[in-house]
């Protein structure tokens, strides 16, 4: 993809020729602020407060207990995953939106590894975000498998046929390269073995072809580029060919295939009903639920390429005006092997990001040395990520980030 000229007219213009650019106003945006951590936490939906207004005076205000039925709390979760399977290429009865990514992670992985009982290795790659690796460990130690991590370039090589499953993020949390999803797939099922792909900075930013490309598993997060808000609740995908098979190591009592029988032995519910454990968080459900009207008839090309363009706008600015500041670019340079984030590395990371967060630069920092930015499509502009430079350009130069008061950390980063 050309480099874009780098003037603010330039980026005024193509914001003003931004196909996508009206669905910014879905969105409710503090005046003021350049925030570039949608990769972490999504902006805030303008459908979400009137949907939990609703839902808290009038479905639990007047309706209490009743809207489990009447209110249809009780399938918010089948519901919200039709929305999400939309966007990430599966069927309407393949996704379910339960408990966090960690634990959806846990659910898949037990599961996968005993649909595989000859194979002794769950295989992911280094730099994976830790929760990933964490949790493979974490079902291995239960199992008696083992978790295996390989660099990324060795990956497809180490699949052998003791590889029960290929466990891996599609874009790296820290770099935003992305895996190619359909050639991996292959080649883990090549060998026999089964693949899940967690999908929690893909989503929202990019098409997505799970059933094309005939992926078995997925996990993501609801609160990064779906825009379900701090805590949303995560969503998972079972391959409908998997389905009957999934031996659920949760079984809490809403997989039970009938509940409200409250019968003594646990007996599965059919489908994905089954990946449900205990009661959802309604009101993060209904959040989430609302956030992803957002989405309403949008192109996810059309995203994509926005994507591409902003983070290339980027990449240009940084390599004209930042790399004199003893950054480095450590996400791919190519817009096509790249996700929604730059990140830059810099042993002040830290104290640079906490100086922009001050001039309302919003970023994350990931130790020991990244800062990252991200360009949530739906509504950051050109001319956002041109003005971010400038910021931390002048951070920079005038070294304002140098004080005691920015190298205090803080618990989240
Ligand atoms: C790739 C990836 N997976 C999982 C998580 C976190 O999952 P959870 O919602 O369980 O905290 C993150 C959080 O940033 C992430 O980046």
């Amino acid at each position: 993809m050309p480099d874009a000229p780098l003037s603010r007219e330039h980026c005024l213009a193509l914001d003003a020729r931004d196909p996508i650019r009206h669905l910014r106003d879905r969105f409710d945006l503090p005046a003021g602020v350049l925030y570039l951590d949608g990769n972490s936490l999504g902006a805030l939906p303008k459908t979400v407060a009137p949907r939990l207004t609703a839902a808290i005076e009038q479905e639990w205000g007047r309706g209490l207990i009743r809207s489990w039925n009447d209110a249809d709390w009780y399938r918010a979760p089948q519901r919200v995953g039709a929305k999400i399977a939309k966007l990430i290429g599966a069927d309407f009865d393949e996704v379910i939106v339960t408990d966090s990514t960690s634990v959806d992670l846990f659910k898949v992985l037990a599961a996968a590894l005993r649909m595989r009982p000859g194979c002794s290795k769950i295989l992911g790659v280094e730099g994976d975000f830790p929760t990933d690796a964490y949790i493979a460990n974490g079902v291995a130690a239960f199992s008696g498998a083992r978790f295996v991590r390989v660099e990324p370039r060795d990956l497809i090589e180490a699949i052998d046929h003791d590889v029960a499953i290929v466990s891996l993020t599609h874009i790296n949390y820290k770099s935003g390269f992305i895996h190619d999803m359909p050639a991996i797939t292959k080649a883990a099922h090549a060998k026999g073995a089964l693949i899940v792909w967690d999908l929690s900075h893909s989503a929202g930013i990019m098409p997505l072809a799970l059933s094309d490309a005939e992926a078995d598993f997925a996990v993501g997060c609801g609160y990064k580029y779906l825009n379900g808000g701090p805590g949303a609740p995560a969503y998972v995908f079972v391959a409908k060919r998997h389905q009957h098979e999934f031996d659920h190591p949760l079984t809490g009592w809403l997989g039970h295939k009938d509940p409200f029988a409250f019968a003594p032995e646990y007996i599965p519910a059919q489908g994905m009903d089954k990946l449900l454990t205990g009661t959802p968080p309604i009101l993060s459900l209904l959040a989430l639920d609302a956030a992803l009207d957002a989405f309403d008839g949008v192109d996810m090309n059309a995203v994509r390429a926005k994507t591409q363009s902003l983070s290339q706008l980027f990449v240009g600015l940084v390599e004209a005006r930042l790399l004199r500041h003893g950054f480095t670019l450590a996400s791919p340079r190519d817009a096509h092997a790249r996700g929604g984030q730059v990140s830059l590395t810099h042993r002040n990371g830290y104290a640079i990001m906490q100086a922009l967060i001050a001039r309302r630069v919003i970023g994350d920092y990931r130790a020991p040395d990244t800062v990252r930015f991200g360009f949530a499509p739906l509504y950051t502009r050109h001319v956002d990520v041109f003005d971010a430079a400038a910021v931390i350009d002048d951070v920079m130069t005038s070294r304002a980030w140098d004080t005691p008061e920015f190298a205090e950390k803080k618990s989240v980063t």
